[in-house]
């Protein structure tokens, strides 16, 4: 239970007083020393004052608005299971006893009302990633909702306002990084895409179980910092030059299970450093490349591939040997359709596409971006010998379409207007410390970062580290620059900045974070808040 302390009130009365500098405080050296035990004014934690509440009568009209439809009733329960990844079995946490979680699929205009039960040892929570939802179901404990504790059950129940591919996976601790992840579709009745066909792939790197791994231990090894490394900065080219470090400068092994932080991962495309984590595996739906699932279809067949990124620590180049991505979606919203021959997903990722199928067998291959790996499925329209478990196809080093190459479908463009509001949020820290934040200060459940309803805001997010952050934000989506696309999720590389506006059109706390589920946990979090 967090307790309220004299930096949060102070922080509340600066809001108050209308100055909106809730990020005085931060840097500031006397408060860094503060004993915040001695700061304990009860046991209830106080949220600053000022702000729009998570279930407030804002947030009910907002919702309102949307004009909740039918119901879509599902239950589902997380639970610590035994899954088969194709040949090697895992002790986890799941959906069920299945990977990815069973698809939740309903139509725009919907009500779903899903029972998650939590049968696992530790509280849960479910977070909609990429939905505009009303800000009370929106799974995040300690600002939204209180936890789902172990025995206990939560009914989410909310409208369905918009279609397109999204996915729900925990928001508490790095339960994400198990098997907690599941696909979310939303179709839209008036369907503009024409396709015989739909495959959902889902991308995700793996530690959990493999060797007495958890994430939580991967958590706590990287939580240490380089130790050993001291007075070598965290920048992707020193470490790119120097593989094969070990000996006295090796990383020590987690609290369970052998070490698995990642040094030396380098990638042109990522700016540099890759990744923290050397996952054993990386999965396709579940599956190791060695035993891959096949979908199968006619040549001819025009298919429509929903590609989704729900690692902890992993970029994917994905391709699909001997075809062209024809590029619709990205994060669920149309875009000015482009052809291209890869695509690359930071976690949190979607991207839609549709593909006109050839005769044969062909590899899906998703490459660990910088990692050295890959994963596998296989389209298969006809005969032919199934392709081998590490092929990569030509296409992945062929034309790569960015996000910020790609266009909104002029259905979906953000109407032009000048920000009434912006935001800065420095990316801050590095592995060396584990210190990644916004603005050097990291995740302070107390902290907000004010907005205020109808307000065109701007976020501007300068990377001032040696990694690539796939940035996250709630409850909203924004628009890349020059009539960019729509997205909730955007990779920015290391020492650009990236300015992305939306508009404030739903009322509530919304978190905003690094998708790497690693840097989220050690800090690189923070809350933009509805004023009152
Ligand atoms: Cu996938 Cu806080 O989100
Ligand atoms: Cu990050």
């Amino acid at each position: 239970m967090r307790t309220p302390t004299r930096r949060t009130v102070l922080a509340a009365a600066l809001a108050a007083a209308g100055t909106g500098l809730l990020t005085a405080c931060s840097g500031s050296g006397s408060m860094k020393g503060m004993d915040h035990s001695s700061m304990n004014h009860g046991s209830t934690p106080t949220a600053p004052t000022g702000y729009l509440a998570p279930n407030g009568p804002e947030v009910a009209a907002a919702e309102a608005r949307r004009s909740p439809g039918p119901e879509r009733k599902v239950s589902l329960t997380a639970t610590e299971t035994t899954l088969d990844l194709g040949g090697r079995t895992v002790r986890t946490w799941a959906y069920g006893d299945r990977l990815p979680g069973q698809e939740v699929r309903a139509t725009v205009g919907d009500t779903l009302a899903l029972t998650l039960a939590n049968h696992l040892p530790q509280p849960t929570s479910l977070h909609w990633h990429g939905l505009a939802l009303r800000n009370d179901m929106d799974g995040v404990p300690g600002l939204t909702q209180a936890a789902v504790k172990p025995g206990a059950s939560f009914d989410y129940r909310f409208a369905l306002s918009r279609p397109g591919t999204y996915w729900f996976h925990p928001h508490s601790g790095v339960q994400q990084d198990r098997g907690l992840y599941a696909p979310l579709i939303v179709e839209d009745p008036k369907e503009p895409l024409r396709y015989d066909k739909e495959w959902v792939v889902v991308l995700d790197d793996w530690v959990d179980g493999v060797d007495g791994s958890t994430p939580d231990a991967v958590l706590a090894e990287l939580a240490k910092g380089m130790g050993g490394m001291a007075g070598m900065d965290h920048s992707g080219h020193d470490m790119a030059g120097m593989p094969g470090t070990g000996g006295a400068g090796a990383p020590s092994a987690g609290a369970t299970g052998p070490a698995r932080m990642l040094m030396g991962a380098a990638s042109p495309l990522l700016g540099g450093d890759a990744g923290d984590v050397a996952h054993p595996f990386h999965l396709v739906n579940g599956r190791l490349a060695t035993a891959p699932e096949t979908f199968t279809a006619k040549p001819g067949d025009r298919i429509r591939i929903r590609l989704i990124n729900a690692g902890g620590d992993t970029a994917y180049r994905v391709a699909l040997g001997g075809h062209e991505l024809t590029v619709t979606h990205t994060d669920g919203f149309p875009v000015e359709q482009a052809t291209t021959q890869a695509l690359l997903l930071g976690m949190g990722e979607r991207y839609d596409v549709l593909v006109t199928a050839k005769d044969g067998a062909f590899p899906l291959t998703a490459l660990a971006e910088g990692k050295n790996a890959t994963a596998l499925a296989v389209l298969r329209t006809g005969g032919g010998a199934a392709p081998d478990a590490s092929v990569r196809p030509a296409e992945l080093d062929g034309k790569l379409v960015t996000a910020a190459q790609l266009k909104a479908d002029p259905s979906v463009r953000l109407p032009a207007k000048s920000p009434d509001r912006t935001v800065q949020l420095e990316l801050t820290g590095g592995m060396a410390k584990a210190d990644w934040a916004f603005n050097g200060r990291p995740y302070d459940p107390a902290q907000r970062y004010p907005v205020a309803a109808g307000e065109r805001v701007r976020l501007e997010f300068r990377n001032s580290t040696a990694m690539w952050h796939p940035v996250h934000l709630h409850g909203h989506s924004f628009a890349l620059p020059g009539d960019g696309p729509r997205k909730d999720t955007a990779i920015v590389l290391p020492g650009a900045t990236l300015a992305v506006d939306f508009d404030a059109d739903n009322p509530g706390l919304w978190m905003v974070h690094c998708h790497n589920i690693y840097h989220a946990e050690t800090g690189m979090m923070t809350v933009l808040g509805y004023r009152a």
